[in-house]
């Protein structure tokens, strides 16, 4: 989750690891450094804070000479924010420096090995022991000593590292967590995203596990076990101006306001004459009647998106659908075999916890399908078949244009299992598409309300807790909701399935409690209702998200937010966008910096 790049060429080094680091600040942003080769040998900067404090540490790069270099962004994961914790890490004599992405899991061991030899910490990093272990064992010859360190290191890792002696030289390699090469015309690039070098070259290369690279000004070679072996580059497509700002205030504002088209973009090349097809899919009609059970298995909200698709699945094309955390997933020993379809939902494709649970899936004999987001990601190539949402990138940590997308693309799917399976005819089915292609515009609608909904996120300015509730497909929107609201206002919430609250949870209701309830699903209404007259009775304030026309809940809850009219399977993508709109404005009502969270990355690629 921290963020890589690496820069050798004929231009200075310095400037482009900045604006490269800029753009990779959404992976980790708690400390930041660079590491340039020069006449004095290596020149290392680092700052805790955000990016800006090292920039203007070196005017923009200027005050560091030299065209080959290193640099970093910190999502701290051993030891705190501080200058000594962020990278690049050095051995003694700052002859090596290293920038790590990863985690070394059995770095306590080899640091004890090293101080036996005499080696003196000066970080609480795991990433020190790489640099010091490169130290110990440097004959000369650096991918020598890179494949030997390779050995001995437990755990994932993307490292960047320079050597002194090297100075045309710049090393990569990487281990369960991504890292690519670019080649541009100036010079070679490492880093951990795209976006981080697409203003300099669009030929990437992806490194498999394990593979090193050995960057020059004006070549590149890679190697596996040190035999040199060819690798392929691809040409990446992605629009330049897609991952910047705009005009807009924040990256996150901007996202929502892209879900009509992200969603669009995802459904209309899949939707044919009022009928679904995804070509990708790469299961056949008569495999798709043979799948006995699917397995949705993601992380954060990525996993939201598959409690709400369970009650899809099993309503629509009635198949069991269990819903797991990667994270969980991962160390359990699922029974599947090659009638389990395991769907993998990921916006950055690199969720440590994601992949591994892939990895697992794949192990136990089950077939993967992933829902991805970007393009030739870990999770990406390495699924059986991927189906990618087309969001585009996706910059805010909190997520909102890839959430919405990739409901879309668990909807299509099960309309296509439904219709597989013989539940739904081809009239039904067109009248179903005839709604989601409505969405685009009822979100339009949704948002363009926005300012009633930053009314009532000022009136909670100082709110402790808030509680979100909801049954069946609601509790699913809930708990997004949630999500939402507490990562980036840093407001104690939680979400739970509204017939739950009376078993716990309902003794913290007390006087002005927000309690915000979701009610979509007309046969539960009363259901929801009952549970909103009991909080509102223990003194809540309630705010209702609930389908036009159902002007009942207005006689319970103090403030009723209306959803256009829609299949009630699809309520989802228009009720989650008030909720993503009420976190924002709290977020911006409090002064908080709502894509940059304290605390969070987007992209979590450790565990
Ligand atoms: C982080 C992000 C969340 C995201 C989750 C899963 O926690 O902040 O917004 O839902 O990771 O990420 P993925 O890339 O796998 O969807």
């Amino acid at each position: 989750m921290c963020g890589i790049i690496g820069y050798i060429g004929m231009d200075q080094a310095a400037p482009i690891l900045l604006s490269g680091l800029e753009k990779l600040e959404y992976r980790g942003y708690d400390s930041a450094g660079i590491a340039v080769h020069n006449e004095t040998g290596i020149q290392i900067v680092k700052a805790t804070g955000r990016l800006k404090v090292l920039y203007n540490l070196t005017q923009g790069g200027a005050s560091i000479l030299g065209n080959a270099g290193i640099g970093h962004t910190r999502w701290g994961t051993h030891g705190e924010s501080t200058d000594v914790n962020a990278h690049p890490h050095f051995n003694k004599d700052t002859s090596i420096a290293v920038v790590h992405n990863g985690i070394i899991e059995n770095y306590i061991k080899l640091k004890k090995q090293l101080e036996a030899h005499g080696y003196k910490f000066l970080s609480q990093t795991d990433t020190e022991v790489i640099v010091q272990m490169l130290d110990y064992y440097y004959n000369g010859y650096p991918l020598e000593t890179i494949t030997k360190i390779m050995h001995f290191i437990e755990g994932s890792y993307a490292l960047g590292i320079i050597f002194k002696n090297h100075p045309g030289e710049i090393y990569a390699v990487c281990k369960d967590s991504s890292l690519i090469v670019g080649q541009g015309s100036r010079g070679n690039f490492i880093a951990s995203d795209v976006p981080a070098i697409l203003k300099y070259t669009r030929e990437i290369c992806y490194l498999d596990n394990e593979d090193i690279v050995r960057l020059t000004d004006s070549g590149l070679t890679f190697y596996h076990n040190e035999e040199e072996l060819k690798k392929a580059f691809v040409t990446v497509r992605m629009d330049l101006n897609a991952a910047e700002k705009g005009s807009y205030a924040h990256f996150m504002l901007k996202e929502m306001q892209e879900q009509p088209k992200a969603i669009a973009d995802t459904m209309n090349p899949r939707l044919r004459d009022g009928s679904i097809v995804i070509k990708e899919l790469g299961i056949s009609d008569n495999k798709i009647r043979q799948i006995q059970k699917i397995y949705i298995v993601a992380c954060g909200s990525a996993y939201h998106t598959g409690v709400t698709a369970k009650y899809i699945f099993e309503g629509l094309a009635q198949i069991p659908l269990e819903v797991d955390l990667a994270s969980e997933f991962r160390y359990r020993n699922p029974i599947l075999d090659r009638n389990t379809l395991v769907i993998v939902v990921s916006q950055s494709g690199e969720t440590a916890d994601s992949l591994a649970a892939l990895r697992k899936a794949k192990a136990n004999g089950g077939r993967v399908l992933g829902i991805v987001n970007v393009v030739e990601s870990s999770i990406a190539r390495e699924a059986d078949n991927v189906m990618y949402t087309w969001a585009g990138p996706e910059i805010a940590v909190a997520t909102t244009k890839a959430y919405s997308a990739q409901l879309i693309a668990l909807y299509l799917l099960a309309l296509k299992f439904s219709q597989v399976r013989g539940f739904l005819d081809a009239e039904k089915i067109a009248c179903m598409v005839s709604n989601l292609q409505r969405l685009p515009e009822q979100i339009s609608l949704l948002l363009s309300h926005k300012k009633d909904i930053q009314k009532i996120a000022h009136r909670y300015l100082k709110a402790e807790h808030i509680f979100f509730i909801g049954r069946g497909i609601d509790y699913g929107i809930a708990l997004e909701g949630s999500l939402k609201l507490k990562e980036i206002t840093y407001v104690h919430s939680e979400a739970y399935a509204a017939g739950e609250l009376k078993h716990g949870t309902i003794s913290l209701i007390e006087n002005g409690r927000l309690v915000v309830a979701v009610l979509t699903q007309p046969f539960l209404y009363s259901k929801t209702i009952s549970n909103i007259v009991e909080v509102k009775s223990r003194g809540a304030f309630v705010m209702a998200v609930t389908n036009v026309g159902n002007t009942e809940v207005e006689k319970v809850a103090d403030y009723v937010i209306y959803i256009p009219e829609t299949n009630l399977y699809f309520v989802n993508s228009l009720a989650v966008i008030p909720l993503q709109l009420f976190g924002y404005y709290l977020s911006i009502g409090k002064g908080l910096d709502v894509d940059k969270p304290r605390n969070l990355a987007k992209s979590v690629t450790v565990e």
